[in-house]
C-alpha cells in the first residue's frame, strides 16, 4: 500500500557555498528531471536565500536554516519569520543538532521558535537526534521524544511540521544509520505523535531521515514504511542530490 504521506527531500547546505557555487546548484536543479511526487526544499545559507529564491524554478521551495522567536526588534544578527515570508521563503529548519550542540540551543528555545514559525505561516523541518553515547546507553527514543515533547507543549497543529530524525553520530561521518536502526526510531516517533497529537497527525506527519544520506543508500532507506524522505547535508551540494530526490521514482 503506498504511503499516505508525500515523499519529502530537504537539502541543508549548512555554512557552505558562495554566489557562484549556489548559482550552479540552482541551475542544475532547474534543469534536472525530478520526481513530481516528491516535495523538495533546499536550505542555503541565509545570505543566499533571496538569490536562490529568485533563480530557482517554482515547485522547489526554499528554507532558512534558522529563524528567531521574536517578531522584530533589537535582536542583532537574527532573522524574523515576517522577513522570510517577505522574501517568499516558505520553510525553515529548526533544532538542528549543530545548533543544539555548538550554539547550545535548548529544547525550549527550539520550541518557541517552532511556535513562532508555525503561527507566522511558514513550515518547519524540526530536527531531532541522539549522540552515540546516548544510543549506546539505549536512550535514543527517550532523547528524541523529549526534544519533540518540548514542541508539542506549545504547538498542537503539526500539519506544517516535518520531523527530521538525524542521529548525530551519522551526520557528516559517512556512517549512515542502517535501514533497521532508522526505521525503528521513525516508527517510535510516529507512535509518539499518535499518542501525543492523535492518529490523524501520526498518519500525516512526514518523518524524514538525515545523516550521511547518499545516492548509494537512499533507495534502500526509502523503502522503509516510516521513512518519508531525507534531510541531506553534504550530498545536497552535489549533482547526485537529484538521485536522492528521485529515490522513490
Ligand atoms: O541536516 C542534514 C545534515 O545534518 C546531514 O548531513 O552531510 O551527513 O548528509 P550529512
Amino acid at each position: 500500500m503506498s504511503s499516505p504521506r508525500q515523499f519529502f527531500v530537504g537539502g541543508n547546505f549548512k555554512m557552505n557555498g558562495d554566489i557562484s557555487s549556489i548559482k550552479s546548484i540552482v541551475t542544475h536543479l532547474n534543469d534536472a528531471k525530478t520526481d513530481s511526487n516528491t516535495e523538495v526544499v533546499i536550505a542555503p545559507p541565509a545570505l543566499y536565500l533571496l538569490l536562490t529564491r529568485e533563480h530557482l524554478r517554482s515547485g522547489i521551495e526554499v528554507a532558512a536554516q534558522n529563524v528567531f522567536d521574536k517578531p522584530n526588534g533589537a535582536f542583532t544578527g537574527e532573522i524574523s519569520v515576517a522577513q522570510l515570508k517577505d522574501s517568499n521563503i516558505t520553510w525553515t529548519l529548526l533544532g538542528h543538532s549543530e545548533r543544539r550542540v555548538v550554539l547550545q540551543e535548548t529544547d525550549e528555545f527550539v520550541a518557541r521558535k517552532t511556535k513562532t514559525a508555525i503561527d507566522g505561516g511558514i513550515g518547519v523541518i524540526l530536527c531531532c537526534g541522539e549522540t552515540l553515547e546516548q544510543r549506546e546507553a539505549d536512550k535514543t527514543i527517550e532523547v528524541v521524544t523529549s526534544q519533540l515533547s518540548a514542541v508539542a507543549k506549545t504547538v498542537q497543529d503539526w500539519s506544517k511540521i516535518v520531523v527530521a530524525y538525524e542521529p548525530i553520530w551519522a551526520i557528516g561521518t559517512g556512517k549512515v544509520a542502517s535501514t533497521q536502526q532508522a526505521q525503528e526510531v521513525h516508527k517510535a516517533i510516529r507512535e509518539w505523535i499518535g499518542k501525543e497529537l492523535g492518529e490523524e497527525a501520526a498518519k500525516k506527519t512526514r518523518v524524514i531521515y538525515g545523516g550521511s544520506v547518499s545516492e548509494k543508500n537512499c533507495k534502500e532507506l526509502a523503502k522503509e514504511e516510516d521513512i518519508d524522505g531525507f534531510l541531506v547535508g553534504g550530498a545536497s551540494l552535489k549533482p547526485a542530490f537529484v538521485d536522492i530526490i528521485n529515490a522513490k521514482a
